[in-house]
């Protein structure tokens, strides 16, 4: 395979001159351009082969620069950028004319988020501009979190900085915040379960805020949410029966898919959601060289509200769930 291994001054270089290049941030890498040229916004949609109407995230460097990007900033937001940023969660808010509806899909709301990977704040400090950035894998596909799964995503031609395994390893908690009627009070849009939980933001805001949550349902404003995303290349089937033996779990997926399945893999969540998270991309894609069928339980143990964004993933990665 070609490299596309390159450095950091390189990649500043490309990405000032209006070329896209992979980078890495805490939760998943993202394919970069920076936001004042149509020309290399295109080109991330056409190496992704991702549909316009999917919009993308805006990279910042600062909460200055962030609420630049917007036209109105809900002062929650300085709360939340307060406790999580940099870090894994976007914020979305109305556009300034900074950004065009090319990033935004035509939607008239802005998705930003300020990274905390010391290779990513380097660069965007670096180039100057702030940078949209999807995930750095084809559409609905599963979200690249080394530098290699860039490389064999895009057959290595996509430069890519190489900043380690993310740390993190699911992507960013998307929301969008409202002011309610009554006083302090907000209602927090949650687009998509991420890298910061519900139990996180409750317990930043609750001093200052009321707030109530409302999950955002599948909308195409929002494509991360569509029902099937993060797929890896075999089937993944969740498992909630009481007799999991193999053999049988082997013979009922094959009759539910239509296609016969002699090959198991078994892909234990473990008890820890962060160490969960960190490596399940990885995990499907190892998993996925031969062909089979991954096979993950749901039990009590593992499916409490820190588990939100894993089974989110999990649930869009799956092709069935087999229950008694
Ligand atoms: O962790 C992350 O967020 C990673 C890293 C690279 O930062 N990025 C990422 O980008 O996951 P992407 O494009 O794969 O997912 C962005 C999600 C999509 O589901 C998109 O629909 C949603 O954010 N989004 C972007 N702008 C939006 C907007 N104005 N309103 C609602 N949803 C929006
Ligand atoms: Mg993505």
């Amino acid at each position: 395979m070609i490299m596309a291994i390159v450095d950091l001054n390189t990649a500043i270089q490309r990405l000032k001159a209006g070329h896209i290049v992979a980078i890495p941030t805490e939760t998943v890498y993202g394919l970069a351009a920076r936001i004042d040229r149509e020309q290399s916004l295109r080109q991330i949609f056409e190496a992704k082969k991702r549909p316009f109407f999917d919009p993308l995230i805006v990279h910042v460097s600062s909460v200055e620069q962030a609420r630049g990007l917007t036209r109105n900033w809900p002062e929650v937001y300085d709360t939340l950028a307060e406790a999580f940023w940099p870090g894994p969660l976007t914020l979305i808010a109305p556009k300034s004319d900074l950004v065009s509806t090319l990033i935004t899909s035509g939607l008239e709301t802005v998705a930003v988020r300020y990274p905390n990977h010391p290779m990513a704040l380097e660069i965007l400090r670096g180039v100057g501009v702030p940078l949209a950035a999807p995930s750095a894998n084809l559409f609905g596909q599963t979200s690249p979190t080394q530098a290699e799964h860039v490389e064999s995503e895009f057959s290595g031609h996509i430069m890519v900085v190489d900043g380690g395994p993310c740390r993190v390893g699911v992507e960013s908690t998307v929301l969008q915040a409202e002011k309610t009627d009554k006083p302090n009070h907000w209602r927090i849009l949650l687009m998509r379960p991420g890298g910061i939980s519900r139990a996180q933001i409750q317990t930043a805001l609750t001093p200052k805020y009321k707030i109530e949550f409302v999950s955002a349902h599948s909308s195409p404003a929002s494509p991360g949410h569509l029902p099937a995303h993060y797929q890896p290349r075999n089937p993944v089937v969740i498992v909630e029966t009481s007799d999991f033996s193999t053999d049988k779990l082997l013979k009922d997926t094959s009759a539910l898919l239509g296609k016969e399945f002699s090959r198991a893999y078994w892909l234990d969540l473990g008890g820890q959601p962060e160490q969960a998270a960190r490596t399940l991309y990885d995990r499907f894609r190892r998993l996925s060289t031969d062909s089979g069928v991954i096979f993950i339980r749901r039990t009590q143990q593992n499916s409490g509200q820190d588990w939100e964004a894993i089974w989110d993933r999990v649930g869009r990665a799956a092709s069935v769930t087999l229950k008694d």
